[in-house]
């Protein structure tokens, strides 16, 4: 059985239960985060924290806990939930903070806080052999979303909607054009290939500024594979090499169809396996305890 984070107890998932007042619920007036771990270690979790104290800034809210305090939480939850996770004990956390409950429905900020602190585990599954294969359709979309995009806002619809076309019409992704260039994708980064350089657009407070995406750069760098941080117009993205897309939850995947055409030869290409071998690498690492 799941077992939740609410509110300072650990409980059965069907006991865990937020107000219809919580700002969360009306509003979206909150801030999530989603963090790996593999072999019941936390994945890149100071560089996850940090990202949730910029997120909390954004949006005006005290962080509910310490470093120590997240630490504790994430990993008891880890702990609690070791039986439903697969022998490789790779769990998923999913953490959210929110503005709390207020007595009635007013958008301004009430004037004493008491946050409502959610987070659960899920097991990761097995990498499908398929995506490996034959990579996945994308198409692109215009970004509909607002300017604040670099906060991990839990306010998702238009994630949600543009996510939803995608799948309608085959794809796995969509990926957003802002001002004529490529931005991320709905819940992904991006990267491109030319010419054997890997392409990522550069952070932006239109973008989120992806954990994987970082970790990406970071050992293109180390392995000595060029990278750089460019603007990718619509024009560069359609004739770029190899597409990929990144987060927590996809790792790297690759691209193989934009916009019902193939990208490159319209098979996985040789930078992205590069680059998942140095990927998979690293998660080894995280799981004998020498890498974070
Ligand atoms: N999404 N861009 C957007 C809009 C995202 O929602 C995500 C992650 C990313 C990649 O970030 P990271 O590498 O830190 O996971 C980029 C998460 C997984 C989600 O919403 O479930």
């Amino acid at each position: 059985m799941s077992i939740v984070y609410l509110n300072g107890d650990f409980l059965p998932i069907e006991d865990a239960c937020v107000s219809v007042t919580d700002r969360g619920f009306l509003f979206g007036d909150g801030v999530y985060e989603v963090i790996p771990a593999y072999g019941g270690r936390l994945f890149r979790l100071p560089h996850h924290l940090q990202r949730l104290q910029d997120s909390l800034d954004g949006i005006r809210l005290d962080n509910p806990l310490d470093t120590a305090g997240w630490t504790v939480l994430l990993e008891t939850l880890l702990e609690r939930n070791r039986d439903r996770a697969g022998d490789n004990n790779d769990q998923s956390l999913y953490l959210q903070v929110t503005r709390g409950t207020a007595r009635r429905r007013d958008h301004a900020f009430p004037a004493e806080v008491r946050h409502t602190v959610y987070a659960c585990a899920n097991p990761i599954p097995a990498p499908d052999p398929a995506l490996e294969r034959d990579g996945v359709a994308a198409i692109t979309l215009d970004d509909i979303r607002w300017a604040w995009c670099n906060i991990k806002a839990i306010t998702l619809l238009p994630n949600v909607l543009l996510r939803q076309q995608a799948g309608e019409r085959g794809a796995a992704e969509a990926i957003l054009i802002r001002d004529g260039k490529a931005i991320e994708a709905s819940s992904s980064n991006i990267f491109i290939v030319e010419q054997g350089v890997i392409v990522t657009p550069p952070k932006s407070p239109v973008m989120l500024p992806g954990i994987t995406r970082d970790l990406v750069l970071e050992l293109a760098a180390q392995h000595g594979l060029a990278s750089r941080e460019e603007d990718i117009g619509e024009q560069r993205l359609h004739a770029a090499d190899e597409v990929w897309i990144t987060s927590s939850t996809r790792e790297i995947v690759p691209v193989t169809r934009l916009d019902n055409r193939p990208v490159g030869d319209g098979r996985p290409g040789p930078v992205w396996r590069a680059m998942l071998g140095h990927y998979r690498a690293y998660k080894a690492a995280v799981r004998r305890g020498d890498a974070d």
